[in-house]
């Protein structure tokens, strides 16, 4: 199989300790991760990707020094307020996946208008994940069912197609909408675990765990780990 995958998701991990193993601040290494970010991004829209998801700011990591979690909002607001042209130049839509609502009106204003910029663009999609939590995300989505009524519409039908009914309204109601399922999922910096990240779109995901740290990934990186992925066999239960 040599099909990109549609959907490639990334838990960029590892900042810190690359910029402690250089003696540096935490902080040098958010800002050498910012632009590993830049050229992930640009290298996926010119390949086969529909959607590449990015990992920067979970709901737990409001948990880390206030300096820190001071740093890394101000990174963002950097980061949206210059990134514009690169998104426009390579025809990538923006959209923003996770609570948005707990976040900054300073950083609300910039994540919208730089949605709105974008909105129109036909290439690559770039889901930024802030402020995001998949559990959050799937209790946000359940919400959204029991204000529509769906559950009492489910309750109608026979009890297995209620079930799917309620699969397909969770699913729409995602962040990542109907885009829900990630074929492809790596995370740098050696660490073996989900993190809370995309728990329902990663269902069936190939999973790809490399130790680089991320200011130390780069498009040759993705090129190889991609290039195992299309050696991969996926069954999705059948055979
Ligand atoms: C990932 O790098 C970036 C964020 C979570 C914001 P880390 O900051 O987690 O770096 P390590 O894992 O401590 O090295
Ligand atoms: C996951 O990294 C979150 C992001 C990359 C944004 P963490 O560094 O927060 O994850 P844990 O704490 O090691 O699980
Ligand atoms: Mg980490």
């Amino acid at each position: 199989m040599t099909t990109a995958p549609q959907h490639l998701a990334i838990i960029m991990d590892g900042n810190g300790r690359w910029a402690s193993a250089k003696g540096k601040n935490r902080t040098f290494g958010h800002r050498q991760g910012a632009k590993v970010v830049r050229e992930i991004t640009q290298y996926c829209a010119g390949q086969n990707i529909k959607y590449l998801t990015l990992y920067a700011f979970s709901t737990e990591n409001w948990l880390r020094p206030k300096q820190e979690v001071d740093f890394l909002m101000k990174l963002l607001e950097h980061y949206l307020q210059s990134e514009l042209e690169v998104y426009q130049r390579n025809n990538i839509r923006f959209i923003v996946i996770g609570d948005v609502e707990g976040l900054s009106k300073k950083l609300q204003k910039l994540i919208h208008t730089m949605q709105d910029a974008t909105a129109q663009n036909t290439g690559l999609t770039q889901f930024l994940a802030l402020n995001y939590g998949a559990k959050n995300e799937i209790a946000r989505s359940v919400i959204s069912l029991y204000e529509r009524g769906v559950f009492e519409q489910a309750r109608r039908l026979k009890r297995e197609q209620g079930v799917d009914y309620i699969i397909k309204n969770i699913e729409n109601a995602l962040d990542t909408r109907a885009v829900s399922s990630v074929d492809l999922l790596i995370r740098t910096g050696g660490e073996m675990r989900l993190s809370n990240f995309l728990l329902w779109q990663c269902a069936y995901a190939e999973l790809f765990f490399t130790p680089t740290l991320w200011p130390d990934f780069n498009a040759k990186e993705l090129e190889k780990i991609l290039q195992e992925f299309y050696q991969r066999n996926r069954r999705f239960g059948g055979l």
